[in-house]
């Protein structure tokens, strides 16, 4: 039987629709079977739309408070029963419901090889500081910024003359390929955290 997995995004989607192909194949051991976002509008969820994939939208404007919307969220996943829940650039740190309810069967993908370059603007900050080689990591979700365990990581070069955006979109096509593999080799065959260390496989 297929894994099920609900995946929250905020923006354009890109890994979000490597994960909806992948999952065409029955082989892969997974199905994306919802699709959660912080706010309404957004390509992600017009993918979602376009897959029938059933969506919900959970924004932390109509909630009074950050534990609120942390509450609803977690519920809105809790319906559609994940094995595994997958934050495919979703722009929103999750809380202490969220983790209580999914902790440690939650991965995040970061455009960075973390520990460096935490936050939102790892990219940027790779490329300011000078470095050669950067890159993207598959991470357990803790109840910090990226400083969760270790699942995968994929290496990327730093070309001369890059901004930004010309990094962020070659990181982009090594994070779809190692998301898609990491969350296919973790259904597919199980894993352990222990202390830091991710171990995928019995
Ligand atoms: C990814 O690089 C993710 O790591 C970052 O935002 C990007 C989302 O891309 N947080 P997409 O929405 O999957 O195209």
């Amino acid at each position: 039987m297929s894994a099920r997995l609900v995946v929250l995004v905020s923006g354009e989607g890109t890994n979000l629709q490597a994960l909806i192909d992948a999952a065409q194949d029955e082989a892969y051991g997974a199905d994306v079977v919802a699709v959660g976002s912080d706010r309404p509008g957004i390509k992600a969820l017009d993918r979602a739309h376009h897959a029938n994939i059933p969506t919900f939208t959970v924004s932390t404007k109509s909630h009074e408070t950050r534990h609120k919307w942390d509450e609803a969220l977690t519920e809105a996943c809790r319906q559609h029963e994940p094995d595994l829940i997958v934050l495919a650039g979703f722009m929103k740190l999750v809380g202490e419901p969220f983790l209580k309810a999914f902790g440690g069967r939650c991965v995040n993908t970061h455009p960075a090889l973390l520990p460096s370059f935490p936050g939102t603007h790892g990219v940027r900050d790779a490329l300011d500081h000078g470095v050669k080689v950067t890159g993207c990591t598959v991470l357990i979700v803790d109840d910090g910024v990226d400083t969760g365990p270790i699942v995968a990581q994929a290496s990327v070069p730093v070309h001369d003359g890059d901004d930004e955006e010309t990094l962020h979109e070659r990181i982009k096509v090594a994070e779809r390929g190692l998301l898609v593999a990491t969350v296919g080799r973790m259904v597919r065959e199980g894993w352990s955290v222990d202390g830091r260390k991710v171990r995928i496989g019995p």
